[in-house]
């Protein structure tokens, strides 16, 4: 076997330690190491589970050695030791690392946090992964972003969509962070309209005729979208649902197999065994899916924490030349991961 691309985290919170583990799964790939700031335990699990810790900078390895770790060096020294970076640092403070980056000649992934600007490519697989080949950066987009890009294109592609229109329930915080932060007891409106997700979708297919508006909500699992959509003329439901069924992204679930909420959704996730019970799919209600002569209607879930890791791992691929190909990328890290068909 060719040899394995070599890729570096930058940032192990909650996407860069599920990047992290789908990297050190995929056959194809080795974790060369993981760079943080923090010193707790969080630190300590980047060696529990066998990979190794890097400090952002001299004074944070420095750090580290202080608080009983035993840091293989700096970002610095990781960098010369990778193929290609993903950086998973919270948002603005990847798009600072971009020089470091470039100077170095490595090849970075940043993600939905950052601006398109910042890499001059967005990402979804299913959607462009062909523009991403070869190419120095990509931006994996944001989670909501993705879930829109990979339904409407999944329509685009069958011909039926005209114009989408979305209204975004959002998860006001992440479960590990939701003693310091997050909304109870109220609903929070953005404040504009059309909120940012419909033009960041167009980041990664302008033609695109999509508006969306989000709400904050008072719960930590995981996003709601109900969609309205103009179809370019009658199409039958059994054909909506071939259409999204073109996307091996998209699990088409049933509120009739008791599916009925976002944590009963979670709940089968974990009895799957996936890792941090994470739900690549989008995961969309096939039975509560309407249409009405040229007008459907439909509603999904998002886990906001693991629908970018497939898509992050596809970016890799796409950047680094070792597939060329969409489909075959898709297929491998879907194996790798255990996406499959039907999630029950
Ligand atoms: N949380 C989500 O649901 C979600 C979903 C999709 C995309 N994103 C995007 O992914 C990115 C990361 O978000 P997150 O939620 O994983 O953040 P996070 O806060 O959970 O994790 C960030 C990690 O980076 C570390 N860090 C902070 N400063 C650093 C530095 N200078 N150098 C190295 N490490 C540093 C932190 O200690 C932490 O471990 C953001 O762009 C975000 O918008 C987040």
């Amino acid at each position: 076997m060719a040899e394995k691309i070599r890729v570096g985290v930058n940032g192990y919170g909650v996407i860069g330690k599920r990047v992290a583990a789908a990297v050190s799964q995929q056959e194809d790939m080795s974790l060369a190491g993981v760079s943080d700031v923090v010193t707790d335990w969080r630190a300590r699990m980047v060696v529990r589970n066998g990979f190794r810790l890097f400090g952002a900078t001299e004074e944070n390895k420095n750090a580290m050695r202080a608080a009983g770790l035993d840091p293989a060096g700096t970002l610095e020294d990781l960098l010369w030791q990778v193929d290609v970076v993903v950086d998973c640092t919270p948002k603005r403070i990847a798009a600072k690392n971009v020089g470091a980056y470039r100077s170095g000649r490595i090849k970075f992934i940043l993600q939905g946090g950052e601006k398109h600007e910042a890499t001059g490519h967005s990402f979804v697989a299913e959607a462009n992964y062909a523009s991403a080949v070869g190419r120095d950066a990509t931006r994996v987009v944001s989670c909501n972003t993705t879930s829109v890009v990979r339904t409407l294109t999944a329509l685009k592609r069958a011909g039926l969509l005209r114009r989408a229109r979305g209204t975004l329930l959002r998860r006001a915080t992440d479960p590990w962070e939701s003693h310091e932060s997050g909304i109870m007891n109220t609903l929070v409106p953005e404040s504009e309209i059309p909120s940012h997700q419909g033009p960041d979708a167009q980041t990664v297919d302008p033609e695109l005729d999509v508006v969306t508006m989000a709400v904050k909500v008072p719960e930590t699992l995981a996003h709601l979208h109900y969609w309205s959509v103009r179809m370019t003329r009658r199409a039958s439901k059994d054909e909506v649902l071939d259409a999204l069924r073109t996307s091996s992204r998209i699990a088409l679930i049933r509120v009739s197999d008791g599916l009925v909420a976002l944590n009963t959704v979670k709940e089968l996730m974990a009895d799957r065994a996936r890792p941090h019970d994470n739900l690549y799919e989008v995961a969309l209600w096939a039975d509560m899916l309407r249409v009405q002569d040229d007008e459907l209607f439909y509603a999904y879930m998002v886990d906001n924490q693991a629908i970018v890791i497939p898509e992050t791992i596809d970016a890799i691929r796409a950047l680094t030349g070792t597939v060329t190909d969409a489909n075959e990328s898709i297929a491998a890290t879907n194996a790798a991961l255990g996406i499959e068909a039907a999630l029950v």
